[in-house]
């Protein structure tokens, strides 16, 4: 049977629904800055301020490289700890630890200036400050009024202006308010957000920024509840220069932890009421952490995810959880079997058998990276300019 030209263009046009969505940003969360601060017996200051180099680091040089040089990609979001960036006898604000401010730039500076990627400041604190000894349920939610200990929901505005003041000479930062505050009022979580636009919005800083849903950012809980529910929330949020996209977390074990080895959670389905939400709103999203382990279901779920972002236009942006110097045999995720090692390149899982990096990085999430992504102009909702590396 002989197609007309038109008959194959329809029908080409029907295989690609959403060839307009695009993604700008791809890349890892480089995790490792919030290392070493845990206690099991929850002792307040363990970990503080650390040890640079032995009990915490935000990326290793040779890691980046080859994620950059190898794979291509152009966004690494990279972790700290607010506690470390503001020690505890400074309070959170605009007094940095200077050692610690120099240490985290440096790898920031390596990531956007050294190899022209995008780099997502990420204080992985959970919106809270004062205790991370149990992360991520200690420490008082920032902006508590009941508590005479909490940091004020100001001081975190303070605390962004000056770390945005910092960087808004560099146009391929991105502001990561918070990575995945959780058991707050979702009217405290927007206070709070709107704080930190508005402390960095006054420093004349014109760079993204990504505002995390409450409920551990998770999508598919987005417009779940009640009046406490996201969709009811966040797009409150008033950004001047209209540059703010959402901040999302999505896993695809049973419970949407990350923790357990299998994967049953359908992200198509599971992302439906959040991606309606967005585009009710018009708003762009990134999706900075998901992940799964090497079985068949997860390799499965992970293209689904990756796909799903490719073809629905709302969503701009993904790392995947996670790369880091720290990690050895350990798993970023899907631990509850074994450790499987993570996606940092070189690591290993502990039955020696290859890690995440191996099994997963490279078959699956390393083939998703558009081959044309964004590497100049300033970190935007809008993306910019595409080109291949
Ligand atoms: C600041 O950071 C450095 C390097 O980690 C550390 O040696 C020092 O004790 C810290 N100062 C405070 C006040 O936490
Ligand atoms: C705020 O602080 C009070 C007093 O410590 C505590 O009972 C309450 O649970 C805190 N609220 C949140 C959201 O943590
Ligand atoms: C996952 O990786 C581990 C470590 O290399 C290996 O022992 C295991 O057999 C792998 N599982 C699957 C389903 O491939």
């Amino acid at each position: 049977m002989k197609l007309s030209t038109r008959a194959v263009l329809a029908a080409c046009a029907a295989l690609l629904p959403y060839a307009s969505a695009t993604i700008f940003y791809a890349g890892v969360a480089e995790s490792g800055g919030e290392f070493g601060a845990w206690s099991a017996t929850s002792e307040v200051g363990t970990g503080l301020p650390g040890r640079f180099g032995t009990d915490y680091a935000f990326i290793s040089t040779s890691g980046v490289d080859a994620m950059a040089d190898k794979h291509k990609i152009n966004l690494y979001r990279v972790a700290f700890l607010l506690e470390r960036m503001c020690p505890l006898s400074y309070g959170l604000g605009a007094r940095f630890n200077e050692t610690h401010f120099e240490h985290f730039k440096e790898s920031i500076d390596y990531i956007t200036k050294k190899k022209g990627a995008y780099a997502i400041l990420d204080p992985h604190n959970y919106m809270r400050y004062n205790n991370p000894s149990s992360q991520p349920f200690s420490g008082s939610v920032i902006g508590n009024a009941s508590d005479l200990t909490a940091a004020t929901t100001a001081q975190f505005g303070a605390f962004w202006g000056e770390l945005a003041k910092r960087f808004a000479d560099n146009e391929k930062v991105i502001f990561g308010l918070m990575n995945e505050p959780h058991d707050m009022p979702s009217s405290l979580n927007l206070a709070n957000l709107q704080a930190a636009i508005d402390g960095i919005r006054k420093t004349g800083a014109k760079n993204l920024i990504l505002a995390p849903g409450n409920a551990w950012s998770g999508g598919h809980y987005w417009t779940k509840g009640g009046a406490e529910a996201n969709s009811n929330w966040i797009h409150k949020l008033v950004d001047p220069l209209k540059n703010t996209a959402i901040d999302i977390h999505e896993y695809l074990d049973e419970d949407f932890s990350g923790s357990h080895t299998e994967c049953t959670q359908d992200p198509a389905k599971n992302l439906a009421g959040v991606t309606a939400w967005l585009k009710e709103h018009k708003l762009k999203a990134f999706i900075t952490e998901f992940g799964g382990s090497n079985t068949t279901a997860c390799v499965k779920m992970l293209n689904d995810l990756l796909d799903y972002m490719a073809n629905n236009e709302e969503y701009i942006g993904w790392t995947g959880w996670a790369a880091g110097p720290f990690w050895g045999s350990y798993s970023p995720c899907c631990t509850d079997q074994r450790q499987l090692g993570s996606f940092e390149p070189g690591s290993k899982a502990a039955d020696g058998g290859p890690s995440l990096y191996d099994t997963i990085w490279v078959p699956v999430l390393s083939k998703k990276i558009p081959s044309k992504l964004q590497w100049s102009g300033i970190s935007s909702v809008n993306g910019g300019e595409l080109t291949s590396r």
